[in-house]
């Protein structure tokens, strides 16, 4: 017993002396003291020892073992020294690395959106916020478009659940058009009114290429003494011609819509053929790009301005449409899709 323990003294300790890393040390160390560890068997066979023998034996293993253990706890010591010192001396070279910077853009409709409020913003024009969950009141009725009127037919709505809320169903939804600010706005400010509303609308639609459940409108309120549609023929060349470019005109359709009375539909000269007729324009020359009007008299009397003295103009556009023009994109989806094959090409 007393060769066997010597034995594993000098072979252990040889190869403590030669270990080169700490998981080699952390292998020599289970062969020793892990559970079939050399070390740790021996003390099993003691018991076939006669007394004389374990008294000479007991304080020789105990030795070992600690001999043992020691010369581990040293070895580790120096091995994380050398690396220490390894880590110490080395040098990363960076100066030839070349950063990779990804520089991103702002949307396509961003820009275009910017561009139209600092193009409204030189007449004196202001923005004014709406909610995008509105009342049916503000959405609809206020613009003379009462409950089981046909024109509410014009609007694809989404309505909220009012579940858990204190409201009947139907009388929440989320709002149609930025018109829903149009009363709000004259109950608030007295005229002379100048303000533009850009902002989200939301529509219960059939999505496809020209169509989204989601789209951005531009809607401005002009109300003061004496405006006319002179005024609305004006400001809608100022705006096509702003965003599109110098030759586009634009034209006044009559168009239906409750809150407006004569209402309009705005063309501009289509951009592409210049008026001849193209593809885009389906031949006609003209591409609709808002719906427009005088605003009604019982509207101005929703919010508090007297129709005798008072008139206004207002209209909504579609700025994902004209950024669908401008930047040459055939399908609306893909502005708010994500799709950065797209995006980045702008
Ligand atoms: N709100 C109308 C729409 O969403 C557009 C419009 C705005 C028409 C202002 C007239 C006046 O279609």
């Amino acid at each position: 017993m007393e060769e066997k323990i010597s034995q594993i003294q000098t072979e252990y300790l040889e190869q403590i002396q030669q270990a080169q890393s700490l998981k080699e040390l952390d292998e020599i160390f289970l062969g020793l003291f892990g559970k079939k560890g050399q070390l740790d068997l021996l003390p099993k066979e003691f018991g076939k020892l006669s007394i004389e023998e374990r008294k000479k034996v007991g304080p020789l293993f105990n030795s070992a073992k600690q001999n043992l253990e020691q010369a581990i706890e040293r070895k580790r010591g120096e091995v994380r020294g050398e690396s220490y010192k390894k880590l110490a001396n080395e040098k990363l070279d960076l100066s030839d690395t070349k950063l990779i910077t990804r520089k991103g853009h702002l949307h396509p409709v961003t820009r275009l959106e910017n561009g139209v409020v600092t193009l409204f913003k030189k007449l004196g024009f202001t923005q004014y916020g709406a909610p995008h969950i509105d009342s049916e009141e503000y959405n609809f009725e206020l613009l003379n478009i009462p409950q089981g009127h046909p024109a509410r037919d014009l609007w694809d709505t989404l309505y909220i659940d009012p579940h858990n809320l204190k409201v009947s169903p139907g009388e929440l939804l989320l709002r149609t058009h930025t018109s829903n600010a149009q009363v709000r706005l004259m109950k608030e400010f007295k005229p002379p009114i100048r303000m533009m509303i850009i902002d989200r609308c939301f529509r219960y639609e059939n999505v496809d290429a020209r169509h989204e459940h989601t789209l951005d409108q531009f809607e401005i309120v002009y109300i003061d003494k004496g405006v006319s549609m002179a005024n609305l023929q004006y400001l809608s060349e100022y705006f096509f011609q702003g965003i599109l470019g110098k030759d586009i005109k634009a034209r006044l359709r009559p168009k239906y819509y409750p809150f407006v009375e004569p209402g309009a539909g705005v063309d501009g000269l289509c951009i592409f053929c210049k008026g001849k007729g193209c593809k885009v324009c389906g031949g006609i020359g003209w591409l609709e790009l808002a719906g427009a009007g005088m605003i009604h008299p019982q509207v101005l009397r929703n919010g508090g301005i007297d129709p005798n003295v008072y008139s206004g103009i207002a209209w909504g556009a579609g700025p994902e449409r004209m950024a669908m023009l401008k930047f040459g994109i055939e399908n609306i989806r893909s502005f708010k899709s994500g799709d950065l094959k797209i995006l980045e090409k702008f």
